[in-house]
This record gives C-alpha cells, sequence and structure tokens, in this order.
C-alpha cells in the first residue's frame, strides 16, 4: 500500500519561488534552526564541503543586488544568504597534519553536491516554517566583484545566492515535466520518446506562461534560447583562481 501525504510531502509540493517579501525579519532563532537542518543532510565521507554567509551590510547586498541582475530582492529581502562551497577548513587541516590539499576535480565536485544538499534541505526548512525564497543564481555575473565585496579567502566558492522572508506573493506552482520523462526504468528512452515527452511539456509550459501574463513561450524554445550559447564562460578560470582544481 502507497505511503499517505505528509506533512512533509506537502512542503515540498506546495515550493514555489518568492520575489516579494513582507517588511517581517527572519528571527535568529529560525536561522539557526534551519541551518541545523540542513547540516543534517548527507555529506560525502562528513566532509561538509560548505558554509553559508548571511550578509546583513546594506552597501554590500545593494552592490550584490546590482551585480546580480539587478534583482532588487537581493537587497530588500529581510534575509540574504550566499550559499558557498568550502574546502577552505580542508585546506587548513590538510597543511596542518603535514601534508597539503590535493583532492583535485573530484574535490570541488563534492563542494558543490554538499553545498547543494545543504541548501536545499535548508530552504525546505524555512518554508516548513512558513518562509518563502527564491535562490539566485545571478550573483555567479561577477564572482571576482563579489569574492571581493565578501572578503572570501582561497577554497571558498561561492555558488548562489538565497533570499528569504515571509512572503507577499503567492505564485502559482510552475509546473515541472512529467514523472514518466524523469524516472526511467533500466534505460533511458530513445529520442522518440523523450520528444514526445517534451511536446506534451510543451503546451502546459506555454499555458502557465500565458495564464501569469508572461511572454507565452515552449519549454523548448526557452530552453534552446538559453543553453545555445556559453553561459557565464569565466566560471571556470574563476574557481580554479580562488584553488579549485578543475583538471
Ligand atoms: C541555483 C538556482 C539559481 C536561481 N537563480 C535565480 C535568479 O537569479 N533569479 C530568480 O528570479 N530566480 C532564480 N532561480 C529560481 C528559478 O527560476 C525557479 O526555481 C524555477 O523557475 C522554478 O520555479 P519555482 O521555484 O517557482 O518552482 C534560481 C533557482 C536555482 C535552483
Amino acid at each position: 500500500m502507497a505511503t499517505k501525504i505528509n506533512e512533509t510531502l506537502e512542503t515540498l509540493l506546495s515550493h514555489r519561488s518568492v520575489r516579494r517579501f513582507t517588511d517581517d525579519p527572519v528571527a535568529a532563532a529560525d536561522i539557526e534552526r534551519v541551518v541545523t537542518a540542513g547540516q543534517a543532510a548527507s555529506t560525502s565521507s562528513a566532509v561538509q564541503a560548505y558554509c553559508l554567509i548571511r550578509v546583513t551590510d546594506a552597501s554590500v547586498r545593494e552592490q550584490i543586488a546590482e551585480l546580480s541582475g539587478p534583482q532588487a530582492m537581493v537587497e530588500k529581502a529581510p534575509a540574504f544568504f550566499v550559499v558557498c562551497g568550502d574546502a577552505r577548513r580542508h585546506r587548513l587541516v590538510c597543511e596542518r597534519e603535514g601534508g597539503a590539499y590535493k583532492a583535485g576535480f573530484e574535490g570541488f565536485v563534492v563542494s558543490v553536491i554538499d553545498a547543494t544538499l545543504f541548501a536545499q534541505n535548508l530552504a525546505v526548512a524555512f518554508e516548513s516554517m512558513g518562509y518563502g525564497l527564491c535562490f539566485v543564481g545571478g550573483i555567479r555575473n561577477d564572482l571576482e566583484r563579489l569574492t571581493a565585496l565578501l572578503e572570501l579567502p582561497e577554497g571558498v566558492y561561492p555558488l548562489y545566492g538565497l533570499v528569504v522572508g515571509r512572503p507577499d506573493q503567492s505564485p502559482d506552482a510552475r509546473p515541472r515535466l512529467p514523472v514518466s520523462a524523469v524516472l526511467f526504468e533500466d534505460r533511458y528512452p530513445d529520442d522518440a520518446t523523450v520528444f514526445e515527452q517534451i511536446d506534451a511539456y510543451d503546451a502546459v509550459y506555454r499555458a502557465y506562461l500565458e495564464a501569469r501574463g508572461a511572454t507565452p513561450k515552449t519549454w523548448s524554445s526557452s530552453m534552446a534560447g538559453k543553453l545555445g550559447k556559453p553561459l557565464r564562460p569565466g566560471l571556470a578560470s574563476f574557481y580554479e583562481g580562488r584553488g579549485a582544481d578543475l583538471s
């Protein structure tokens, strides 16, 4: 017999990104609790290769909002955080133990995976408390400047931001691909099947945008427009310059 829907599933299924907030603050005790929930996520061999930087300095927030788009929510949301992959403490302990940090590309991948498991746990914990949030990839528009603004040391890799607050909007859920398009048994489907799934989803996606008053586009054309050119081409050299080994 299938498991009944429970509060955890309800929280997960009611996710939508929130970009407008009331002036209510995010309680310090709630931040501590959600970070603890974030840390409870699985972590490769307990490396815990992440950190979270809460940015409270108004001038720094204004500048990050600017370089992120501009995206006003970064400046105006009750709380703004930067999620980082963090190999700093691993470099320090390797050196203190008489060696050197040499984890290679796998070390960088692990930090991105660990940070993202942490961040998603944290996001769900916030949502379970009635907060709304939106991740902010826009911070990667200018990682050099972000790193200087936050005075980040070598080995700390900013990945994305997170704005949080009490929702002042209740957007409709953005439709996802059908389960059959992401859950496969034993074999990846052939391209004709993939296209069938995409075509069905394109119609749903277009109707969703139309209902929101946005320019109606299919998911296919959005993806082709977005992914048909290199995205933020300086990223690899930036992360390498901060100590990541991407070779
Ligand atoms: C890593 C990441 C970065 C994102 N960056 C931005 C951003 O810079 N600005 C923004 O408005 N939304 C951003 N989003 C939100 C996505 O656009 C949103 O999650 C997606 O369209 C699905 O909508 P939903 O979250 O409402 O379900 C980001 C989401 C993720 C996971």
